[in-house]
């Protein structure tokens, strides 16, 4: 979609760096020694199975969850102590899994939440406005009485109001209809050009694959897979995700099959 979805890095120094992550939720290690780079402009995809650690991924950079061990560096600084708002203050949104809109509360009050913790930059309301323009009209109506697509669109310009540098994206798929997410995905360029850079996780590997600069499938809390969709083969994909066999990844980047055939064109088994 972008400029960097051959695989090209945009650039060399990477935005968001996340090195040797342990989480535990209690006695439960949900991540372990996770690390992997996005570099400005990208769209980083984290893909995995149910339970595989892809929230608490972002919720940790997000720093809504306290690391056991390993850091987080943002435009080269260590936010890992940093307290969520002032991470949001440096540039790092995320749109929650279920997009948590204060439901009783305006589409236009819950923009004005997100402007809460806004650093400088091209997102305003006004801006959110023009483009969906649908939720101009709309302003005054409480956001539970929207639909799934409209509120996961609502919660992205909540987001987009704080003018995040990094956005991150959990599951934006969640609950809508294929048509739906296709809409909510074909935003994506326009906010990208806004110099944004976005990770996402999505269940929908499919929709991952077609989106992405980068890929980065977790299972079980640990890294199985990593690489540009052009690099991955579909069997590489499917194996990372489910764990069906021994782990091809936990290398820095997947290689081409070894007839040197790449995954594109092949199709997983969940795909449409
Ligand atoms: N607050 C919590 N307390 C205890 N366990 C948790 C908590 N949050 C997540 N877990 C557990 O940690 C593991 C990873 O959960 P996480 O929500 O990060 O996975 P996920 O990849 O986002 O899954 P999903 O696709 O279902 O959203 C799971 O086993 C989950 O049950
Ligand atoms: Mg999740």
């Amino acid at each position: 979609m972008t400029a960097s979805v051959d695989g090209q890095r945009p650039e060399d120094t990477p935005l968001l760096e996340v090195g040797d992550l342990v989480v535990h939720h209690g006695q439960l290690k949900a991540l372990d020694q996770v690390s992997f780079q996005v570099f400005p402009g990208e769209v980083y995809a984290i893909i995995g199975a149910n339970g595989a650690g892809k929230s608490t991924l972002l919720r940790t950079i997000a720093g809504l969850h306290h690391p056991t061990s390993g850091t987080v560096l943002f435009d080269g600084q260590n936010v890992t102590g940093l307290r969520p708002e002032h991470r949001a203050r440096q540039g790092i949104v995320m749109v929650p899994e279920g997009r948590r809109l204060f439901e009783s509360l305006s589409v236009e009050e819950n923009l004005k939440v997100g402007a809460t913790y806004a650093r400088k930059g091209p997102w305003t309301i006004e801006r959110v406005y023009e483009t969906f323009s649908w939720m101009r009209d709309r302003r005054g109506q409480r956001a539970g009485q929207l639909s799934g697509g409209e509120q996961q669109t609502v919660a992205i310009g909540r987001a987009l109001v704080a003018n995040p540098r990094v956005l991150l994206l959990d599951e934006l798929s969640l609950g809508l209809a294929p048509v739906v997410v296709q809409r909510i995905y074909t935003m994506l360029p326009q906010i990208l050009q806004t110099g944004l850079t976005v990770l996402l996780v999505e269940q929908d590997v499919s929709q991952a694959l077609r989106v992405a600069s980068h890929i980065h499938c977790l299972l079980e809390g640990r890294t199985t897979l990593q690489g540009t969709p052009a690099e991955v083969t579909a069997e590489e994909v499917e194996e990372a995700y489910f764990g069906l066999a021994s782990a091809v990844g936990a290398t820095p980047h997947a290689r081409l099959d070894a007839d040197g055939q790449s995954g594109k064109g092949s199709e997983p088994p969940w795909r449409g």
